[in-house]
């Protein structure tokens, strides 16, 4: 492989999830229907379960089955395509964990310490963190880099990862003389690259938030889906006509945007339809919305999680199909480095 100057990488999206828990409205709306969209759009798509994250955390090995067989679900019910779009799981590409302890020696502490990320994560109590933790960005850089993937749908919680990952592939490039790794670029867009908590709209809708009724799970029922749409949080005032009226109404701005999001229209559509109402009307609206959408894929997982044998058989073809382009990039990045025997 020669080392290809910065304009002739062509397109090629990767993108990863962490299967820790069961997948919420936020990961579907602002990661996984992207992810969709860029295979439908025909893109060359990789999209991982990356399972080697999601144990920079205790996860119980049992459950981390589960679970990671239940986001590949996901990805089929949501629309992925095993014919068109790469589908692994991260364990089973080991030229990920390979190139990541080349960036672990290329990557410098502070910038680790300076994410985000780590920091809410650690907390404290940072001593008694795992080290995988603290590595956490350097393997997903080795995720991306390893593919020379150019583009990364993602939410906006993972925009300074990607910034990492550039400056990672840049000081690579730098130190060694070449131009052999891209400078990714995140793809952050659409009404919900944020979805917020229902019980707090400053805060993001995650899977780790203690309180179930934050969040939609993709694999709520619809009278779940309804009960949490009813008791959201919100403010007494009727919706606004215009975007502008949402300042300062996080809560307000939050349900507009994921009826935005799931209607497939923008904000400004949504107010012209619903400014002046009352959230009794406007709820009811949404739940309505969100099961008619939701229900489907959660029914489709239902069904593929029966099939685990399946599931697994399609995630070790993807695996073989991402191995065979991840490890020409491997040993050309090894050659590069000074290994010998690459
Ligand atoms: P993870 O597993 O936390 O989330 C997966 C994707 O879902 C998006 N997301 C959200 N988007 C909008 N609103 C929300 N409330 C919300 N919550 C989650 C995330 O932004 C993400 O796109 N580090 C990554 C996984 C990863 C990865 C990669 C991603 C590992 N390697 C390489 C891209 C490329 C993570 O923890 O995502």
């Amino acid at each position: 492989m020669q080392d290809t100057p910065q304009t002739q990488f062509t397109t090629r999206v990767f993108s990863g999830v962490q299967p820790s828990g069961g997948l919420t409205l936020g990961n579907y709306l602002g990661a996984i229907r992207r992810f969709v969209d860029m295979q439908d759009d025909g893109n060359e798509t990789l999209y991982c379960m990356v399972d080697q994250h999601a144990i920079t955390v205790w996860q119980d090995p049992a459950t981390l089955r589960r679970n990671t067989r239940q986001l590949a679900a996901g990805y089929l019910a949501a629309g992925l395509d095993p014919t068109r779009s790469i589908l692994f799981n991260q364990s089973q590409v080991a030229a990920h964990a390979q190139l990541a302890w080349v960036f672990n020696c290329v990557a410098r502490m502070g910038w680790m310490q300076r994410m985000t990320q780590w920091k809410d994560k650690a907390g404290k109590n940072q001593q008694n963190a795992s080290l995988g933790l603290l590595a956490y960005p350097s393997l997903m850089a080795a995720d991306i880099l390893i593919y020379h993937a150019t583009h990364v749908p993602v939410g906006e919680d993972q925009k300074q990862h990607i910034e990492l990952t550039r400056d990672i592939a840049i000081k690579f490039n730098n130190d060694f003389g070449v131009d052999f790794f891209p400078a990714t670029e995140p793809v952050i867009e659409g009404p919900a690259t944020r979805v917020m908590s229902l019980r707090d709209g400053t805060k993001k809708m995650s899977k780790s938030d203690p309180s179930d009724m934050s969040r939609i799970n993709l694999t709520d029922d619809a009278d779940t889906i309804a009960q949490k749409i009813r008791k959201a949080r919100t403010d007494p005032e009727a919706l606004p006509s215009e975007a502008k009226g949402l300042e300062g109404r996080a809560e307000a701005r939050n349900l507009v945007n994921i009826f935005g999001a799931l209607n497939e229209q923008s904000v400004d559509q949504v107010l012209a339809d619903f400014g002046g109402r009352q959230f009794s009307e406007f709820k009811p609206a949404l739940a309505d919305l969100a099961v008619a959408k939701l229900a489907p894929i959660s029914s489709e997982m239902g069904r593929l999680m029966e099939q685990p044998e399946e599931i697994d058989a399609i995630l070790a073809q993807g695996a073989e199909k991402a191995r065979a382009i991840a490890n020409p990039i491997l040993k050309r990045a090894y050659e590069i480095v000074g290994f010998v025997g690459a």
